[in-house]
């Protein structure tokens, strides 16, 4: 079979070990042809291939990024066109499409099978918000570096008395800030789900600062909101893909923060350092896990499905029950976050 392949939106650590998956499983087990294409669904617009063979994934296990490049270009939105995906399709005789992706591409994807092209998508994204997965390739990862940025503004924080504000990633959902602030000790966690009461915030620092120590830590995540009907008002920003201006609520915190209890007050904005460098094992794992599910799945002649990790199996659930849904951190973690501040 000749199998397309794509990596879209924004790159996280372990897609390599996904693509690596693909094309020694895809290539060595079956004798099907992988065909790369470029930068997310734009390569596919553009006629970007590149045929991947084992050449090309010698040593790329370790490598964060992707070997494909990638993009955030949603094809059915007007930006080129599906009917133009198809076309390359046809040209390049793809009879089964691979994407590996986030929200926006399994969207695109979820048209691109609704025109008719046999996929199969893999989930991706620091974020960990793609609804029927446990799990998303590069989560572990972001967790990791979140966790160690939050350990060591720890000892700055309590060095100066400070409270350090930490803006983490998370635009719908805020699953690094829950994780990385549970294992990091956070004092206060903020998350998309859970607007958050100002009045509150500055109470809890007050009593804080004044009964028990002198530093405190807020780790924030970039989509986070103030609670309607409370007293600050703040409206999130967001760019043309629905990507958050970094920092905006992390320093709007901060001045908050600052002006209300008059303590001194730092913030840190992790933004892209959270899906660079090498992936965890996890993610390795997960990523060659999801990879050998995908072109099994092909082979066996299965479509318009989403490799999913459910419990400790790797499992398929329908691509049309995945598009268009966010997976929210749950109260249960979120309130093990409130216990332990
Ligand atoms: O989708 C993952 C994500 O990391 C979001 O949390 C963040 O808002 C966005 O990507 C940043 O995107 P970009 O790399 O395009 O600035």
């Amino acid at each position: 079979m000749r199998v397309g392949l794509l990596t879209g939106g924004g790159d996280v650590p372990g897609l390599n070990a996904a693509i690596r998956a693909v094309v020694k499983h895809g290539e060595g087990q079956y004798g099907h042809s992988i065909i790369g294409f470029r930068n997310g669904w734009k390569g596919v617009v553009d006629g970007l291939s590149m045929p991947l063979t084992r050449q090309h994934i010698r040593n790329v296990l370790p490598v964060g990024g992707t070997l494909l490049g990638t993009a955030r270009f949603h094809p059915h939105a007007g930006d080129g066109g599906i009917d133009q995906v198809l076309a390359t399709l046809e040209a390049e005789r793809i009879e089964a499409l691979i994407c590996i992706g986030g929200d926006g591409t399994l969207h695109a994807a979820s048209k691109v099978a609704e025109a008719g092209v046999k996929i199969v998508a893999i989930p991706k994204t620091i974020d960990n918000d793609v609804w029927g997965t446990d799990q998303s390739i590069g989560f572990d990862t972001a967790v990791t570096i979140a966790t160690d940025a939050i350990d060591r503004i720890h000892t700055t924080a309590e060095s100066h008395n400070r409270v350090m504000v930490v803006e983490v990633m998370g635009r719908h959902a805020g699953w690094i800030a829950a994780t990385a602030g549970i294992a990091g000790g956070a004092e206060l966690v903020l998350a998309p789900e859970a607007p958050f009461d100002i009045d509150r915030i500055e109470r809890f620092l007050k009593h804080r600062h004044r009964a028990h120590a002198s530093f405190s830590i807020v780790v924030v995540a970039e989509g986070a909101v103030p609670a309607e009907g409370t007293s600050m008002h703040y409206e999130t920003q967001v760019g043309k893909f629905g990507e958050i201006v970094a920092g905006a609520i992390g320093e709007r915190l901060k001045a908050e923060i600052e002006q209300r209890t008059g303590f001194d007050t730092r913030v840190t904005v992790l933004g892209h350092v959270q899906r660079g460098g090498t992936p965890s094992p996890t993610d390795r794992i997960l990523g060659s896990r999801f990879g050998v599910a995908a072109i099994d799945a092909i082979t066996q002649g299965r479509s318009n499905v989403m490799t999913a990790l459910r419990g400790e199996r790797v499992e398929l659930v329908p691509l049309s029950e995945v598009a268009g849904k966010v997976k929210h951190v749950p109260d249960e973690l979120l309130s093990v976050a409130r216990a332990l501040a």
